[in-house]
């Protein structure tokens, strides 16, 4: 779908998400022909640059964070061009005057938030008062999208006074993975699949986001976060949504949320023994959830195993036990839908020997995996193996594919098209806060310690038996 010539402003046009996501992805879509020849970027930050100088900055930033072999001079050279910045107070005036001269008519204005959630209101109040914004522009908001219910209505009331739902693009960059669109893809593109898809046919359902690294350098942030705020609330959320959902009617944003909000509010609350926080150790050379946050008392949990529940017809009695850690054995983010046994066996196996499983890889080697039973080859009699339908997206899709589109500028892109489908909707941002309070609530007034688990491992030994203790088992992280 062609993209309309835009203008970009950046808030926080120099920081982190800019300079590691948003700008080497505008620099793909611009080397891939999707940046039409009118489109600007206009970087918007405290810091005094000209032009110039901040393409500069943004020519280091693409240096760090794109390969080599995709970076060329001439085009650095011509994406550069496309740049603009301009000196802003987000809670003063200056700068907005000189930012009001610079945009275009008749050219899609969207203005990415890159900036703490506190600004959103000073940024979008000023956007109306200089007649930057107009009814048909577009804003773009980042996590953590507040901490709570009550925040997270404060902020989305803050943004419903100057601007409609239709231009209010949340991001959760796990809805722009490749895997993750398709998930629907699969689901509801196929016939093969929705039938079993429930309880009738579905033992459980795993999703695992498993992170090798530690929260070192971010410490600040995520202690006040933890895993249940930082990853469970969102990208958790939302996979389960997509997997949980009723089909949507079509797939265009409202009947697609409408399905996704369902899911949220059928969430039954948790009880605590469904429940594994844990914290990870000293390793030989890294440093303990408590060094790096320097909170030896710290309660905040850097891995968090959950069994939960979706009470509705489809999904009474299976099990969604989900899963996200920080420095664990791998990186390894995947959805397994564990199908029920046979409902005979004629070959007289023994129950849960073999069963089919679809496992949904979102990263590395994102593609999807069908184990399916069959005869072992050869000569020895009817005996049964487990063998995996592989589809590797690398391979499927042929060497000149391999460059999975990241998610960042696939979203960026569809805020220009002005396609809010995966985006989150304010209501649902809100029912997740909804569901999550009353967990995190829980574990304050009981003061709860989270469990120590070693690094590299797949977290505290408890995590495993919330399965054992109904005979199921996680899948495992693998290096
Ligand atoms: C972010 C979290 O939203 O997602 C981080 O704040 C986490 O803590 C990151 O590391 C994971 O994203 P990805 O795309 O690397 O799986």
């Amino acid at each position: 779908i062609p993209v309309e010539p835009f203008d970009l402003v950046i808030f926080g046009g120099t920081g982190d998400l800019a300079r590691r996501k948003i700008l080497p992805g505008l620099y793909r879509r611009f080397v891939s022909g999707q940046m039409p020849p009118e489109a600007r970027v206009i970087g918007a930050a405290r810091s005094e640059f000209d032009d110039a100088g901040y393409r500069n900055e943004v020519r280091d930033a693409l240096v760090e964070f794109i390969a080599k072999d995709k970076l060329d001079d001439d085009r650095v050279a011509a994406f550069l061009d496309r740049l603009h910045y301009v000196a802003i107070d987000a809670t003063g005036e200056a700068g907005w005057s000189e930012l009001a001269d610079l945009m275009r008519e008749n050219v899609v204005r969207a203005f990415y938030f890159s900036v703490a959630p506190s600004l959103f209101g000073a940024l979008a109040e000023r956007l109306h008062m200089h007649r930057i914004a107009d009814a048909d522009s577009r804003i773009v908001v980042e996590k953590p999208f507040g901490r709570d219910l009550a925040s997270a209505r404060q902020l989305n009331q803050t943004l419903a006074e100057h601007f409609e739902e239709t231009q209010i693009y949340r991001i959760d960059h796990y809805l722009g993975k490749e895997t993750v669109q398709n998930l629907m893809a699969v689901r509801f593109g196929n016939v093969l699949f929705e039938p079993l898809w429930n309880a009738q046919y579905v033992d459980h359902i795993q999703i695992t986001v498993a992170e090798t690294v530690g929260v070192g350098g971010r410490g600040g942030y995520y202690d006040k976060s933890g895993a249940m705020r930082d990853m469970v609330q969102n990208h958790l959320m939302q996979l389960l949504c997509l997997i949980a959902m009723e089909p949507p009617s079509r797939f265009d944003p409202d009947a697609v949320r409408d399905e996704k909000l369902k899911v949220i509010r059928a969430l039954e609350p948790v009880e605590s023994r469904d429940i594994v926080r844990g914290q990870y150790q000293r390793g030989s050379n890294s440093a303990s959830y408590l060094e790096d946050v320097e909170d030896e008392q710290s309660r905040t949990e850097s891995f968090i195993a959950m069994k939960l529940h979706v009470s509705n017809w489809r999904w009474a009695g299976t099990p969604f036990y989900v899963r996200t850690g920080k420095r664990l054995r791998a990186r390894q983010s995947e959805i397994a839908v564990v199908f029920k046994d046979a409902p005979h066996s004629i070959f007289g196996e023994e129950a849960g020997r073999h069963r089919n499983i679809l496992t949904i890889r979102l990263q590395p080697n994102e593609g999807m995996t069908l184990g399916v039973t069959i005869k072992e080859p050869g000569p020895g009699g009817m005996r049964l193996i487990d063998v995996p339908l592989d589809m590797t997206f690398a391979d499927a899709l042929g060497p000149d594919n391999d460059d999975v589109t990241d998610a960042y500028e696939r979203l960026v892109m569809d805020v220009i098209r002005g396609n809010q489908t995966l985006f989150m909707r304010g209501d649902e941002v809100e029912a997740a806060w909804a569901w999550t309070d009353p967990i995190i609530e829980g574990w304050q007034m009981r003061d709860m310690r989270p469990k120590p688990y070693e690094p590299g491992t797949a977290g505290p030994e408890e995590s495993a038996m919330l399965l054992h203790r109904e005979n199921r088992r996680w899948r495992a992280i693998r290096d």
